[in-house]
């Protein structure tokens, strides 16, 4: 069996691969052959002529438009992914710190899709104030009271044709928003959770991707994949690394922004 592996990064947020590739190769799905396709505009990457990792040229956009095209991206090369059973995407900043593997496999009960539940939602919010878009002319509408979950669209997959299938059936929607002059509250991951709101996806656990920064008691300790903290100066801050500014963030602005909470 081989798994696709897909991954997104244009411009500075190619930061993050060397430290995603060499983690995934690690832990992740360690008993499966991998295939990385990577959708990035460097020239160069790291381990670009090993022979699991494909690079496919993708156009660097503004924020938020990037991630809007994510699916349209993540298509762009579906060719590629003739000889993989399942595919799974995770954000760029993701690194896998203990073994992951069948268990988010999804299985037909599931609709062949996986995917994971924000933390911060599960424990704090309920389907009242769950950030759904509320906007009734956005595709990704979701009415107050509905909905169970709050989805991450940075860690998904699933069997190759289901996927596929919801990238095309959510790039779609937000063209039709687009051609409205809408852009769902957070963009793709609005959409797939407006996707997913009458499906029973498999829900890959918090505790296999939360930000390194976060400190819920009780999911320290078993954590298996951890969001790196996009903030942090090493990888020079947010607007960097969207493009928004050409100057990293220094380390007493960044520690000034944890304090305060203003992103930089
Ligand atoms: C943020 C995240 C956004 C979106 C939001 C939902 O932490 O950066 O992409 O997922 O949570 O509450």
């Amino acid at each position: 069996m081989k798994i696709g592996i897909l991954y997104y990064a244009t411009g500075r947020y190619i930061c993050f691969w060397e430290e995603f590739y060499k983690s995934a190769k690690k832990f992740l799905f360690p008993n499966y052959e991998k295939k990385f396709i990577v959708y990035t505009d460097s020239d160069e990457i790291y381990a670009q002529d090993s022979n699991d990792v494909i690079k496919v040229f993708a156009q660097s956009s503004k924020w938020p438009i990037s991630v809007c095209d994510k699916f349209a991206i993540l298509l762009s090369g579906r060719s590629l992914y003739d000889d993989c059973d399942y595919l799974f995407h995770f954000n760029a900043n993701m690194r896998f710190i203990a073994p992951i593997g069948e268990e988010i496999l999804p299985k037909e009960e599931n609709g062949h899709i996986s995917v994971a539940e924000w933390l911060n939602h599960k424990l704090k919010s309920t389907p009242m104030t769950f950030p759904y878009d509320r906007n009734p002319e956005s595709s990704a509408y979701i009415p107050y009271g509905e909905g169970a979950h709050y989805f991450m669209s940075g860690v998904h997959g699933g069997r190759r044709q289901e996927v596929i299938q919801m990238y095309t059936e959510l790039e779609d929607n937000i063209r039709k928003d687009f051609a409205k002059g809408i852009i769902a509250l957070w963009h793709d991951e609005s959409h797939m959770n407006k996707y997913l709101l009458d499906k029973n996806p498999l829900i890959i656990p918090p505790e296999y991707a939360i930000p390194e920064n976060w400190k819920y008691k009780g999911y320290r300790n078993n954590r298996k994949g951890l969001l790196l903290n996009k903030r942090h100066w090493k990888y020079g801050g947010h607007s960097y690394l969207r493009g928004i500014s050409d100057k990293k963030i220094t380390p007493l602005k960044y520690w000034i922004s944890k304090i305060t909470n203003i992103t930089f």
